[in-house]
């Protein structure tokens, strides 16, 4: 079987509409007297390859907008479309890992490819690449159990990496990590996510790991959570962890709490 054009450049250009679009988007709970609006109305656009943060108080509907772009959970109103060649464009990544503790890390890392069928061996191969960049080959065998909380959190990438997912989606993903810890994860994903260029939709407390990560850092209201503020922190890509100790990095950091602080204190005492 030869190539039929064996000279065609390979790389496909990239694509230039957007990865995702959602408009008006909003998610309520429940029904009459006691429906709760969560969310929205959310208007958001993603262009591919492109790190976006979500940062916004406690219980502003992030994990709701987050859930409702994997497809995990419907919007009462408005429309989400995505912009995607397959059927699964998005692979979710949680704060509690999502590891199944009863299976091997080999496994855990394959359990997307398993059931998207994919076959055996090329599913194994797939599975160990990923493992070796996370770092984690000795552990193929292992269970989670016996792993730190850092290598839980490689093996959950892992996972979501290895469907090659369009858009990844994570949710605090390193929130129960501690400071050292999460500083190293923060600095392997960067690397690697500017080595992959996955379209990336990342919620965090933190608003230093969203100005390390993010091309942009959108700004939620308190509940119903809407989009009030984007900022993008201004280093050029690629940028490493160094970035921490730039002026810009302290003021930016100051100037989102600015923005969030009075989000946060309408969401702790509601008016
Ligand atoms: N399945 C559900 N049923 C009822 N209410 C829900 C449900 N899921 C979320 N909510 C409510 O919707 C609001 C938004 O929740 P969500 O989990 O999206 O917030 P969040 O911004 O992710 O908060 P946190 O930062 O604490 O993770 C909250 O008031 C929450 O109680
Ligand atoms: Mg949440």
């Amino acid at each position: 079987m030869g190539d039929p054009h064996p000279t065609a450049p390979s790389p496909a250009p990239p694509p230039t509409a957007p990865t995702l679009r959602a408009q008006a988007l909003t998610r309520s709970f429940g029904r009459g007297a006691k429906a709760l609006i969560a969310l929205g109305p959310v208007d958001l656009t993603i262009a591919p390859g492109e790190f976006t943060c979500l940062v916004g108080p406690s219980g502003c509907g992030k994990s709701t907008l987050l859930r409702i772009t994997a497809g995990l959970l419907r919007p009462s109103a408005g429309q989400l479309s995505l912009h995607a060649a397959s059927p699964r464009p998005a692979a979710m990544i949680f704060q509690d890992y999502g590891i199944y503790d009863w299976k091997t890390v080999l496994a855990n890392v394959r359990f997307g490819l398993d059931i998207q069928r994919v076959p055996r061996r090329e599913a194994d191969a797939r599975a160990r690449d990923w493992l070796a960049r996370m770092g984690l080959s000795e552990f193929a065998g292992a269970y989670p159990a016996t792993l730190s909380g850092g290598m839980r959190q490689r093996v959950a990438i892992a996972r979501a990496l290895t469907v090659e997912p369009e858009i990844l989606l994570m949710d605090e993903p390193f929130a129960a990590l501690d400071a050292q810890l999460r500083t190293i994860l923060q600095d392997e994903l960067l690397d690697l996510t500017q080595t992959t260029r996955t379209t990336t939709l990342f919620v965090t407390h933190s608003l230093e790991e969203a100005i390390v990560l993010g091309d942009r850092v959108l700004v939620m209201s308190a509940r119903p959570g809407r989009i009030i503020a984007e900022r993008r922190p201004p280093f050029t890509r690629p940028r490493t962890g160094d970035v921490r100790s730039a002026p810009e990095f302290t003021a930016l950091k100051s100037e989102l709490w600015e923005l969030l602080r009075g989000e946060v204190r309408r969401e702790a005492v509601p008016a």
